[in-house]
């Protein structure tokens, strides 16, 4: 176990000792940004801890609310609820779809908030194969019986490989569906990809591009686009086959909780792919990761997050979110907003090392997703490495068999705006003398 001992960034100290740091999800360095860390502060002074209630009685403070507007600026919707924790996120969102839908696909290797949300939806769960349109559509004729309605769960940029989904092949592939739908946790894609940031939707050409604040109350109805770009396969085993995610599914049938109204504003975006049929896209997201902030996010339409907030109970049955983490939030969003250059530098510092690591023999994507997954040679060799550069003062974290990773695990490398060209050159020699 490591011991963090300062702010992340692009320079730490971990146990007593100062590293260049390429590790976690700080992409934009704003966790540790004088302001955010200010605004923190201020609103602990103010508020205290947090309100010691829910929201639904007293526990309302301005900076949640602050929270929630910035957020819901940030995506361009009417509203947003924020709440305390990322990792719900996706088991808030299905609590209100699941009366909606009869059975759910997921990516093989989402996250484990993923697997858990729809293992607790009480509806039938299927994996398909990593970023694989084909396989999810032999799985939507095997499985679904006339009438019945789809919803497919997807990270949207995966966290250890940094691979981004495929999501306009999905959508095409669901919309001979009625009432299928598309739910994207993009924690990692958030703050990084898409032109305004708002993650692997827009990346793709799915979100409305055309005004910088689509007004999603008055449908911001985008047309699917065609095929993304080609995708590599995990190669693939049958949808009756057990999960290989570490986190095995319950299956089963069930009801869930409080339906869902049908038409207005349903989600973040209403992708009409036909005539007749219509893939409804939905977003969980963090405010942990580029977003610099802390805690939970779904953007959508005020009818749909009123109905969000209902179904839940996380409204009324969990305290509020921290004064801090939301105020941190709040000021982290309106940074990011004024600032641009802090995304573009990011985007230019990832394309330095991935070019710099393919100089080098790496096989590296060339997408803009800030995480690295280098997978070479066995466990120990990669431990070792890791540990020889944490030797030589720089940290990477090296992931044992994660999701998506094959036994021998990977090292696994974040970049951040906030990091100096000096510094990247500086991995990218010492990894040459260890490669
Ligand atoms: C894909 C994904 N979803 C959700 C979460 C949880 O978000 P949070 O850390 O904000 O709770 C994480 C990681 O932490 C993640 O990688």
């Amino acid at each position: 176990m490591f011991l963090l001992e300062t702010p992340p960034g692009p320079l730490v100290q971990i146990d007593g000792r100062e590293y260049l740091y390429f590790v976690g999800t700080g992409y934009l360095g704003l966790q540790s940004h004088a302001e955010v860390i200010r605004a923190a502060c201020d609103a602990t002074q103010r508020y205290g801890i947090h309100s010691a209630t829910t929201r639904a009685g007293f526990g309302n403070i301005p900076p949640t609310l602050d929270a929630e507007c910035r957020l819901a600026e940030f995506f361009g919707t009417e509203a947003a609820f924020y709440f305390a924790s990322g990792y719900a996120g996706n088991n808030i969102l299905l609590s209100a779809l699941a009366d909606d839908v009869d059975i759910i696909f997921v990516d093989q290797l989402s996250h484990y908030s993923v697997w858990e949300a729809a293992g607790q939806s009480r509806r039938p769960v299927y994996h398909f194969r990593h970023r694989d349109p084909g396989d999810l559509v032999a799985g939507l004729r095997k499985k679904l019986r006339p009438g019945q309605r789809p919803l497919v769960i997807s990270d949207g940029v995966f966290s250890v490989r940094g691979t981004i989904a495929p999501v306009a092949e999905y959508c095409q592939e669901l919309s001979p569906y009625d009432g299928a739908i598309l739910l994207l946790d993009d924690a990692h894609g958030i703050g990084v990809l898409g032109t305004h940031g708002r993650g692997t939707y827009e990346h793709t050409g799915l979100w409305n591009t055309v005004s910088p604040l689509p007004q999603v109350g008055e449908g911001p109805e985008v047309r699917a686009a065609g095929p993304g770009a080609a995708d590599e396969s995990t190669g693939g085993d049958d949808l009756n086959t057990p999960s290989p995610h570490p986190n095995p599914l319950p299956k089963g049938e069930g009801t869930s909780v409080g339906p869902l109204a049908k038409g207005e504003g349903t989600g973040v975006n209403s992708l009409p792919s036909g005539e007749d049929s219509a893939v409804a896209t939905f977003l969980t997201a963090t405010a942990s990761k580029a977003l610099g902030g802390f805690g939970g996010v779904i953007p959508g339409s005020r009818p749909f997050i009123e109905q969000v907030k209902k179904a839940s109970h996380w409204y009324e049955g969990a305290s509020a979110p921290m004064a801090a983490a939301a105020a941190a939030t709040a000021r982290a969003i309106e940074l990011l907003m004024a600032d641009p250059d802090l995304r573009t530098r990011l985007s230019s510092n990832v394309h330095l090392l991935k070019d710099g690591l393919r100089h080098l023999g790496f096989e590296v994507d060339q997408t803009p997703v800030p995480i690295i997954c280098l997978v070479t040679g066995t466990a120990e060799k990669m431990q070792r490495m890791q540990q020889e550069l944490m030797a030589r003062g720089i940290a990477v974290a090296y992931m044992p068999a994660y999701a998506g990773l094959g036994p021998e695990g990977g090292l696994r490398i974040a970049v951040f705006a906030t990091h100096t060209e000096e510094t990247i050159t500086r991995l990218l020699d010492e990894l040459r003398k260890l490669a």
